[in-house]
């Protein structure tokens, strides 16, 4: 009898049960092989993914207010015994929120925004370890005065007296765990040191957009001035024997004008004119030779310029009142 050949799908067709022992290798194959993949690629997946969280801390800006510099009101020393007033919590409150919390953060631990990327980071102030120059008030006014060196914790000696008092104290109060106990010695200590309760000198301070402007404006002022100077004794160069003395005596007519307007004093003081010329001659575009004129002559230049000056400077002031 004929030997039936065997076939796949014959017997399939006998036994549909046999397929799944057929493809089980296949399938078992193909999860290694994908298990292989993920694993090999996991770190790029993930780090394809998450955005790190960094953000710039040069783009905050937090403007401060104009303050003319000035002595400090005293403060009397009762601010730091027993609890904090309502009225010196509050000031300490609005200092922190306006200076210190961008880098420590709302809660005090350090984890503003704009401290992201210091190294060392601010202080986180409910720790009670590492502190470099530490928790007391003493430790505490000198970090506000001094700043840590070498650290983005910068000095605020500008800020006035109470309002480093009321930080002092908001700090200890509202963050730390177990302030330190303020003793006598210690208020005795930072008065003598820092005169609180007599009033100390203050910086002043102004925002750099408003420093900025007004270094524009003085420079607008004293170029216009200048120039309106240099027009004048052109005009007269002819007819006036000291304006062509101006010409032939100074190097650089534009830029000893703009000398002469930068600086404002010398109109009513001969000395002051004659340090004038003597300051930098070879930048201040009078030359060494206007030094080398007899006195005579100097004066006699000191005298028409300061009219000259003092004329323009008037017509100036009245064209832009008007
Ligand atoms: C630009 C970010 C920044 C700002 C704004 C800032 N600090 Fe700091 N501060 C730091 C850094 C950084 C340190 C950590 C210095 C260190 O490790 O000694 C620090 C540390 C301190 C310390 C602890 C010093 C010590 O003994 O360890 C005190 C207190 C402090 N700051 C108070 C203030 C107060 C109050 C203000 C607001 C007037 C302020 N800081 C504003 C960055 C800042």
């Amino acid at each position: 009898m004929a030997k039936k050949r065997f076939c796949l799908m014959d017997e399939i067709k006998k036994n549909p049960i046999a397929l799944l022992g057929i493809a089980y290798p296949y399938f078992i194959a193909a999860v290694v092989v994908a298990g292989v993949y993920y694993i090999t690629t996991i770190d790029a997946v993930y780090e394809n993914k998450l955005a790190p969280y960094l953000p710039d801390s040069t783009l905050m800006k937090t403007a401060i207010d104009v303050k003319k510099p000035s002595v400090s009101e005293p403060v009397e020393l009762d601010a730091w015994r027993g609890e904090p007033s309502a009225e010196l919590t509050k000031l300490g409150e609005e200092e922190y929120a306006a200076v210190c919390q961008s880098c420590h953060g709302a809660e005090g631990e350090g984890d503003g925004a704009a401290g992201a990327g210091l190294d060392p980071a601010p202080r986180d102030f409910t720790a009670a370890d590492g502190w470099t120059n530490g928790r007391t008030i003493v430790d505490l006014y000198t970090t506000l005065q001094e700043g840590v060196e070498g650290t983005g914790m910068i000095a605020y000696d500008y800020l006035d007296a109470r309002a480093k008092v009321a930080l002092v104290r908001y700090i200890q109060a509202e963050f730390m765990t177990d302030p330190p106990e303020i003793s006598e010695e210690e208020i005795a200590t930072l008065d003598a040191q820092y005169n609180l309760s007599q009033g100390d000198s203050v910086a002043g301070r102004i925002p750099v957009e408003v420093a900025a402007a007004l270094v524009s404006e003085d420079r607008a002022d004293v170029e216009a001035l200048a120039a309106a100077a240099l027009n004048a004794i052109e005009n007269e160069r002819a007819a006036d024997p000291n304006a062509a003395l101006f010409f032939d005596l100074f190097e650089d007519p534009e830029r000893a004008t703009l000398t002469l307007a930068k600086r404002q004093t010398w109109t009513d003081d001969y000395d002051e004119f004659v340090a004038a010329l003597a300051l930098a001659p070879e930048t201040n575009g009078f030359g060494y030779e206007a030094l080398a004129t007899t006195e005579e002559t100097s004066r006699a230049m000191w005298r028409y310029l300061s009219n000259i000056f003092a004329n323009r400077k008037a017509a100036l002031a009245a064209n832009g009142s008007s």
